[in-house]
């Protein structure tokens, strides 16, 4: 099969986790006899500093033209730490879900039984959790406008909007997730407070309709973040709109004891983009010591969702699973023991794949 992907690294540690998730890319292909091409690309802080705009037309174009995205992270403290920059690496993130028509990011979450003592619930409360959470990823407050400021700049303002078609089609990628899996679909929203959220519900009352043999359970945002902590094995699929999935991502993503670990997948109209759910960890920037594994576990994604190559998906991750069987691990999951570096473990599980 012929593959055919843009590398989009990004800041910060984007370029040094990248890097061995395409080697890591590479070996799976050349050991199943696929072709892979690939192109890179700047976005972010690093496109601002080059060409003045985090996401470029370039950038965009060879997006278009591929088959698949594979993405670092985006960001960088000069920005973050100056509110009023006009242009912000974030911008880019946000443009290329618009322009791509990325309505739907996707967040597997399980745990790895060699890491569960690094959660911070108890052991017995998170051991075989096992969902995944669906955010919608192009509209609510995000996108919504008006946004801004009033004249005396003492007032700030932002907007959430919905429609209906946006509800619709995030609610049947739920559905039709949850169908593969334990059938049971929990949508999230605050329909005791906000219009969106009522209109959430209620066309969620309608799409739950056609699909009889899934379960539906609605759930108030707050009862939900709660409920996370809880009793994260309740979940299935969980559904929420964008600022709600940006909060329980995140909150879901530490139970499984650390962030390096998790990949993502963003779908839609156009391309599919796939990258771990951390940022760029600008305080490890260069070192050589940031988690590779939520990067090469999104390769596998990539490889599962956008090319239908599950058995090189799966190959991918027994690999991710043997490297930290045999402790070879970076200082984040290293648990006191001996911490390689991320170069290390990517060369580790190429050299793995290969065997
Ligand atoms: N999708 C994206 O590109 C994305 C997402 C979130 C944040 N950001 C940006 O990233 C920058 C830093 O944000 P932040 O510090 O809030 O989030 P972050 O995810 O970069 O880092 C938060 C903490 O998580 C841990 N961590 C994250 N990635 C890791 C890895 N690969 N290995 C080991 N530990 C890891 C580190 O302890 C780190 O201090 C900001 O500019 C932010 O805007 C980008």
């Amino acid at each position: 099969m012929k593959l055919n992907i843009a590398v989009l690294p990004g800041d910060g540690i984007g370029p040094e986790i990248v890097a061995q998730a395409l080697d890591v890319t590479k070996a799976v292909c050349a050991k199943f006899g696929h072709e892979l091409t690939y192109k890179e690309a700047i976005v972010g802080a690093c496109a601002i500093d080059k060409v003045g705009n985090p996401y470029p037309d370039e950038t965009h174009e060879l997006c278009m033209q591929s088959d698949a995205v594979l993405f670092g992270a985006i960001g960088d403290p000069r920005f973050d730490n100056n509110p009023s920059a006009k242009v912000r690496p974030e911008q880019g993130l946000l443009a290329m879900r618009k322009k791509l028509g990325l309505f739907a990011n996707i967040r597997p979450v399980t745990t790895f039984p060699s890491l569960i003592e690094k959660s911070p619930l108890r052991a017995e409360l998170v051991d075989g959790a096992d969902f995944m959470c669906i955010r919608e990823l192009t509209g609510g407050m995000y996108f919504g406008r008006p946004q801004g400021r009033s004249e005396d700049g003492n007032t700030a303002y932002d907007t959430c909007v919905y429609s209906r078609e946006e509800i619709e089609r995030i609610l049947h990628l739920a559905y039709k997730y949850a169908g593969q899996r334990r059938k049971k679909v929990t949508v999230v929203d605050k329909a005791n407070v906000l219009a969106t959220s009522r209109l959430w519900r209620e066309v969620a009352q309608e799409v739950q309709k056609q699909y009889p043999d899934i379960e539906t359970e609605y759930m108030f945002v707050d009862n939900a973040a709660m409920r996370l902590i809880q009793w994260p094995k309740s979940f299935d699929v969980m559904v929420t709109e964008n600022m709600f999935g940006d909060i329980l991502t995140d909150e879901a993503s530490v139970i499984t004891g650390s962030l390096g670990m998790l990949p993502s997948a963003s779908v839609g109209i156009h391309t599919s983009v796939f990258e771990p759910i951390h940022g760029s960890y600008p305080q490890a920037t260069g070192k050589d010591i940031a988690n590779p594994l939520a990067t090469i576990l999104s390769a596998a994604l990539m490889l599962e969702y956008a090319f239908g190559l599950m058995e090189e998906g799966k190959a991918i991750r027994d690999a991710v699973n043997a490297s930290m069987d045999a402790h070879v691990v970076t200082e984040d999951i290293a648990k006191g023991g001996k911490a390689y570096k991320t170069s290390e473990v990517g060369k580790w599980i190429v050299d793995y794949i290969k065997k």
